[in-house]
């Protein structure tokens, strides 16, 4: 047998010892507390859509659960990021910093705006951007002009920075904030699969200008499509308010809209299902940091691949469960998605890296060898907070 097929074989086995059945998604939502009472609730209150006591409530949970001073909560997390970034002022011909190794959304949504995302590199303590190698890159290559900040290369402003808590794992917040300011750089965190994530005792999201969060329904709590913005201004939260309901002043009847505004509210009825996942939550992560130890237990044995823990000083809610190949096994990453995909385990690769997609691979970009590094190695297996108790 060759060798990556012996590892193949050495994680099939493992993943069925720990989760006791043949096959599994990578991820499904867990719909066992008050998910249905809360949607029977609000569909018989006919309030399904913008008003309703369901969205208030799930904003002060999440309060409640993340010490975010505010809380708006949107149709998705891509939105999330799009009206961040207009209320961090970002404009066309800006430039955004966001790590290549993220999913699409956030280049996206800068794109939206006509900015243009500006690849900056992970690496492999955190999965998440590299404070040291982002000081010494704005170091060398911006300036200093009016309190913005100017890259030397293209004369464009960096407005701000999005990072990413990749997977669930805090990257180092504290250090990306302290550089940013120095820079003149807003922060927007990314921390759409983070939620019950805590970097130093205080929950991910928190620590820039914005939080974003997603509740897709493949993340830890799902409110079938959603997302959010955190904050701690007032200012900024009242007018993510304001922009995501089109800019509607408060009116008994009539329909007055002071500027350009967005359709963003996240529905009553998405806000029910939140309400119920976000009680679940403390049970989900628990299962999860389970299903991780036993993960380690197993994948320990196996010679040439890793099982990736939480950072220190961080306690991740493993969202997705992540191996990290050797690098001299860098070449069979596909045999062995491909056999654990065939043995009807579901796994997958990390996202192809922003700056090898046609349409940003002309974007400035620091060395991203780092995460280039990473994503030919990473696969993510099978990560449900149900797997545990299947076996
Ligand atoms: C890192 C990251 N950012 C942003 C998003 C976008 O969230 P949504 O799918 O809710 O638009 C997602 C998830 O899908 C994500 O994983």
């Amino acid at each position: 047998m060759q060798k990556n097929l012996q590892i193949g074989q050495q994680i099939i086995n493992s993943i069925h010892n720990v989760i006791g059945v043949k096959d599994c998604s990578l991820h499904e939502p867990v719909f066992d507390g008050n998910e249905w009472h809360y949607m029977k609730e609000c569909l018989d209150s006919t309030y399904v859509s913008s008003v309703g006591k369901f969205v208030g409530q799930f904003e002060q949970s999440l309060v409640d659960l993340t010490g975010a001073k505010y809380a708006i909560a949107l149709v998705n997390g891509t939105a999330a990021i799009h009206l961040a970034l207009i209320l961090a002022d970002v404009a066309e011909g800006d430039e955004v910093l966001a790590p290549t190794f993220t999913f699409v959304a956030t280049a996206n949504a800068i794109s939206y705006l006509k900015a243009t995302p500006h690849f900056v590199d992970n690496n492999e303590d955190t999965l998440g951007v590299d404070p040291k190698k982002l000081y010494e890159y704005l170091n060398k290559f911006t300036k200093q002009k009016d309190g913005k900040c100017i890259n030397l290369k293209t004369n464009k402003i960096i407005k701000a920075i999005i990072p990413t808590h990749v997977f669930g794992h805090p990257c180092k917040i504290d250090e990306i904030v302290d550089i940013a300011r120095k820079f003149n750089i807003l922060v927007i965190e990314d921390a759409a699969e983070s939620i019950g994530s805590y970097y130093k005792n205080k929950h991910t999201g928190t620590f820039g200008l914005m939080g974003t969060l997603s509740f897709n329904g493949n993340k830890t709590i799902t409110t079938g499509g959603g997302g959010a913005i955190l904050t701690n201004n007032k200012e900024i939260a009242k007018k993510a308010k304001h922009l995501s309901t089109t800019a509607k002043l408060d009116h008994k009847w009539d329909y007055l809209h002071d500027e350009i505004g967005f359709n963003y509210r996240l529905p009553n009825i998405n806000a029910a299902l939140g309400c119920a996942q976000l009680e679940q939550l403390p049970k989900l992560l628990k299962s999860k940091r389970l299903l991780f130890k036993k993960y380690e237990d197993k994948i320990s044995l196996i010679k040439g691949v890793s099982l990736f823990k939480e950072p220190k000083e961080c306690k991740s809610n493993y969202w997705l469960q992540t191996l990290l190949l050797d690098f001299q096994n860098k070449n069979n990453r596909d045999e062995i998605l491909s056999l654990t995909n065939e043995n009807g385990l579901m796994t997958r690769p990390a996202w192809i890296l922003m700056h090898r997609l046609k349409q940003f691979n002309n974007n400035p970009r620091m060395n991203l060898s780092c995460s280039e590094s990473i994503a030919d190695r990473l696969i993510n297996i099978p990560s449900s907070s149900n797997l545990i108790g299947k076996n």
